[in-house]
């Protein structure tokens, strides 16, 4: 399969077709959805879903290097992109630039994200100034999970629908190549994809966005506990696991496993 490149991705604003996008973290993954998907994120979301953290603020570089480097083994043709986790570009463009270029450079993926609007549109120039290519992530932002006192939809108010659409509109000037919008009212996701040229990507922002992505893990029914509305779940694959390891137990208890089949005789 074709490599799928910027342009290609670029080439989806306001297109009949959206894009399809999942996150993945492992090689594995990374292979059987390679060829559904036009962009695979290898998302700090890592932390809760790998890790069984409780939000993504402990999320470290070196994590996100090495899940990004196990994705790109899987030889994907889907545009990879690596998150930045929470406070490895905040504090000034240049450290910015310095972890987004290590990502690149020990990853070998090929864009990187962070969450931000107006407060990160120098850091976001500086960076695609440079040469890297940056998704941003705006409305919901998991990274100020303790700021905002929770997971908050976003775009219920005035205040907060302005500040949204100049937002992308930063971010479209510093030279971002698309947005992913989360946790946002449908109407605002309309008016923030109809205000700016890249492609919006949609995680609970409706069907309004010029592509949709998913937490992989969420869709696949493999986590437990709380999903948030917008998860769809397209499977059970808990229940599944479930299933076969309490076939393998039996067999283990009942020494059905290992049978001649499964056994070397010389
Ligand atoms: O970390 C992640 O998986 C993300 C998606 C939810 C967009 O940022």
């Amino acid at each position: 399969m074709k490599k799928i490149t910027i342009s290609d991705i670029k080439s989806h604003k306001n297109a009949d077709i959206p894009l399809v996008c999942l996150t993945a973290y492992t090689t594995p993954m990374a292979q059987i959805l390679d060829k559904h998907c036009d962009i695979m994120l290898v998302g700090d979301s890592l932390g809760m879903v790998m890790y069984g953290m409780e939000n993504t603020l402990g999320v470290s570089l070196d994590m996100m290097i090495n899940h990004g480097a196990a994705v790109m083994r899987a030889k994907p043709s889907a545009f990879i992109v690596v998150d930045m986790p929470f406070g490895t570009y905040e504090k000034s463009p240049e450290l910015a630039y310095k972890n987004a270029k290590r990502i690149m450079d020990e990853t070998a993926c090929d864009a990187v994200k962070l969450e931000g609007g107006q407060n990160m549109q120098e850091t976001i120039q500086y960076i695609t100034e440079r040469n890297i290519p940056v998704m941003a992530h705006i409305g919901l932002q998991p990274q100020s999970v303790v700021k905002d006192g929770g997971y908050k939809v976003k775009g219920r108010g005035d205040e907060e629908i302005a500040k949204l659409i100049n937002d992308a509109k930063a971010i479209e000037r510093a030279g971002a190549f698309s947005v992913v919008i989360e946790g946002t009212v449908e109407s605002v996701s309309q008016k923030i994809t109809s205000s700016i040229n890249i492609p919006t990507i949609g995680i609970g922002a409706s069907v309004k966005c010029d592509g949709q992505i998913l937490v992989t893990d969420d869709m696949i029914g493999l986590l437990s506990g709380h999903t948030p509305k917008f998860a769809k779940k397209y499977t059970n694959i808990a229940a599944q696991i479930d299933k076969a390891v309490e076939s393998y137990a039996n067999e283990v208890k009942t020494r059905k496993f290992p049978n001649e089949d499964y056994t070397y005789k010389k």
